[in-house]
């Protein structure tokens, strides 16, 4: 290994990127880290390929040999329940000379065969032939090496949703989730049965930085401006349909000056913003099981589960309450290219017609079809492009709020029992922007830590 030129790519001063000074009123990051390449393949080695990211929710891959395939980083991955119904993780790389063995999204398969040469896996990920391996002339070394497929580090399920790590250095899930699990419950928790899969699914790619659909998650300040054209054919729809037609989510529940808001930041980089008193509740899908969940969770939570929420598991995986409940899974391709993966999951066994009525929400505001997420993603082309100009280091986009800051709990997570490191509480109207600040704590904690493990192996490296 040459040193030199490795120390030069690899030793940065991280805290040059994140400009945090709270008490100031000051909180900004840095625009290289939308637009530098090698930045990016940092974050990769340092972030996504040394945490937990989500991969698959129990519900998607039901039967034994069902699989999905997906990426932990820049590895590919495939996600299998084997026909001893396990759900395992393997990196999606044939052992004889690397192709991916499952090219399909999902499907259902007892055994993997690589289209090179043959090879073949069970659903379990054992190797069950090395095509004509009696006249190969092979070594009793290579006899005696295991062909199977390599397995994941880590995987560990939170109540059906599965994270994968591909470093064995990581604490348990349920410690990396922390206090945000709050909100995952109060999402599971809307039916006794708990959540499954609405089947179907999209992905899309849009030319930006991954950060950016992160950050659009917990911005409410966008919706009034960016998805006008949404609430414009909303209101359109109430006035020639009547109000008992098929309802969207009308966007006055973002700015309706009566609703109140709170965000979050949590340990590991989580945030999650919830929207208080809300009107419209009667037209959210879980209104029809509101009496069985106020009975079952006590009237708090069943207004919770009504509640718009954003919960944001730093760094891959986005639960979205707005228009209706959407998952969104992020795959950063490159600094400029990110892939999304999209699904809706709904609870289980709610009755037909709130079904029927989640997936009108869903396909009306969140589909690539829909009437929102284009113009979220053409936003974050344009972002893209005005962020290379080079001569500007900072952009003014995480103050809105920064005033309000409190560290610890507000009001509203003592009431219910949680703790976030920092909060923000107010009226909807703060449509606040500082809570990006735990992200960005774990982004620079953790590009330090993965930069200091990957000098100390370079000095035993050289030296050793
Ligand atoms: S590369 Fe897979 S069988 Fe040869
Ligand atoms: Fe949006």
């Amino acid at each position: 290994m040459d040193a030199r030129v490795t120390k030069e790519r690899v030793i940065r001063d991280f805290d040059q990127y994140v400009d945090e000074r709270i008490d100031d009123g000051v909180f900004r990051v840095n625009l290289d880290m939308f637009r530098d390449p090698d930045l990016f393949e940092l974050e990769m080695e340092y972030i996504w390929e040394k945490t937990w990211v989500f991969v698959v929710h129990d519900s998607q891959i039901p039967e034994n040999n069902d699989f999905i395939t997906t990426q932990i980083g820049r590895t590919p991955v495939i996600l299998q329940r084997g026909d001893d119904g396990q759900v395992r993780a393997f990196i999606n790389h044939c052992t004889h000379r690397g192709p991916r063995l499952c090219k399909t999204q999902r499907g259902n398969a007892a055994r993997h065969t690589c289209p090179y040469h043959g090879w073949m896996f069970d659903s379990n990920g054992k190797s069950m032939m090395v095509t004509d391996e009696e006249t190969g002339g092979y070594s009793q070394a290579f006899k005696s090496m295991s062909h199977d497929l390599h397995q994941v580090a880590r995987l560990e399920s939170y109540r059906g949703f599965y994270w994968a790590s591909l470093s064995d250095e990581v604490s348990s899930l349920k410690e990396y989730l922390g206090d945000v699990s709050f909100f995952l419950d109060a999402w599971i928790d809307q039916s006794p049965n708990e959540l499954e899969w609405v089947k179907g699914d999209a992905n899309f790619t849009y030319d930006g930085n991954w950060k950016m659909v992160f950050e659009n998650c917990l911005d409410l300040y966008h919706a009034k401006t960016l998805h006008a054209s949404f609430g414009n054919a909303v209101m359109n729809r109430f006035k020639n349909m009547g109000e008992d037609e098929r309802k969207s989510i009308n966007l006055d529940d973002f700015v309706n000056a009566t609703a109140e808001v709170s965000y979050y930041n949590f340990d590991n980089g989580h945030g999650a913003l919830w929207i208080q008193n809300q009107s419209q509740q009667e037209d959210r899908p879980s209104y029809a099981m509101y009496k069985e969940m106020e009975a079952r969770v006590g009237a708090d939570r069943a207004e919770l589960m009504l509640s718009g929420k954003v919960a944001a598991i730093f760094p891959s995986i986005l639960f979205v309450e707005s228009a209706t409940f959407q998952m969104r899974m992020i795959r950063p391709i490159s600094v400029d290219k990110t892939e999304v993966y999209a699904f809706c999951l709904a609870p289980k066994g709610e009755p037909d017609d709130a079904r029927a009525l989640r997936i009108r929400q869903y396909e009306d505001f969140f589909s690539t079809s829909g009437l929102a997420t284009p113009d979220d993603t053409a936003v974050y082309r344009s972002a893209q492009e005005g962020d290379q100009a080079r001569t500007l280091e900072w952009n003014q986009g995480y103050h809105r709020g920064i005033e309000m800051i409190q560290r610890g709990p507000d009001e509203k997570a003592k009431q219910m029992g949680f703790s976030p490191t920092l909060s923000i509480h107010g009226s909807i109207a703060i449509q606040g922007e500082a809570m990006y600040i735990g992200p960005y704590r774990e982004w620079l904690k953790k590009m330090k830590a993965g930069q200091d493990s990957a000098l100390s192996n370079l000095s035993g490296d050289v030296h050793g």
